[in-house]
């Protein structure tokens, strides 16, 4: 039954890609007096609600960043906690996807994560492959710019262009160009997440922390978004010469 979401979807929204660096998980438990792992519990609650809310908001594509690169170099026990959670949530959370019409895949390395992983990786996107509500992409072992010289490197030295480069760094060759990337916490910075995608994105932070997130900040978020003049460069409104 996919209709729930998409009966209450609006216009708006329509075809938008947004972004979220999902930040401020450790702080959340900290100020509660609880290990770093109950603030990443959490954050995969808030992970639930932000998705469903973006599809009711008609978002098509949300791609969220779980786990960089550089996450491995936090303690052992943490990315254990994280990779569980991973885990945990490509299987418990399939159902729900599927009932809601989201199509869930994730980017970034996957040659590093356990096997396991890998399989219910592989599960969840087969599983969900004709979701057409949401695309939900999850950043997992990710680091932009690595994404950008892989895509560069399998060229094998070829002119290739903009769009094709596109392509490449997409992997599935249908995501478009980030409109709105949101970041919480009150952090203010991109940690090598879509680079290349968030050319023209509109920057928008907001002091809330990641599992303390829900549908009103998503839509506050958008408010904003929809107050801004995109001009992409150019004088007029659509990106094109005035
Ligand atoms: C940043 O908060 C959060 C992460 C590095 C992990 C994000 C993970 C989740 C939201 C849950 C797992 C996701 C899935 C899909 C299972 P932080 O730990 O850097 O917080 P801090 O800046 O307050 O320390």
């Amino acid at each position: 039954m996919q209709s729930e979401i998409n009966d209450a979807g609006t216009d708006r929204g329509n075809s938008l890609h947004v972004a979220v660096i999902m930040d401020g998980n450790g702080r959340w438990a900290k100020a509660r007096g609880l290990p770093r792992t109950a603030g990443h519990h959490a954050g995969v609650g808030a992970l639930r609600l932000a998705t469903e809310a973006a599809a009711k908001q008609g978002i098509k594509t949300l791609t969220v960043y779980a786990f960089s690169v550089d996450n491995w170099q936090r303690p052992e026990p943490e990315v254990t906690a994280i990779m569980g959670l991973l885990r945990h949530y490509l299987s418990h959370e399939l159902s729900r996807l599927v009932e809601t019409g989201i199509r869930l895949s994730v980017i970034g390395r996957r040659d590093r994560l356990d096997p396991k992983i890998r399989a219910a990786i592989q599960n969840a996107e087969h599983v969900t492959r004709d979701g057409r509500t949401l695309h939900l992409r999850v950043a997992i072992d990710y680091s932009a710019r690595d994404a950008i010289l892989a895509a560069i490197n399998a060229s094998n030295g070829q002119h290739i262009s903009r769009g094709c480069l596109s392509k490449m760094i997409a992997a599935d060759c249908a995501t478009p160009d980030v409109d709105l990337l949101i970041r919480t916490s009150g952090e203010q910075r991109l940690s090598d997440f879509l680079l290349w995608e968030c050319a023209y994105a509109e920057l928008y932070f907001t002091e809330t922390l990641w599992p303390d997130f829900d549908a009103d900040d998503l839509a506050n978020a958008l408010d904003a978004y929809y107050r801004r003049n995109r001009r992409f460069g150019s004088l007029s409104p659509s990106g094109k010469a005035a």
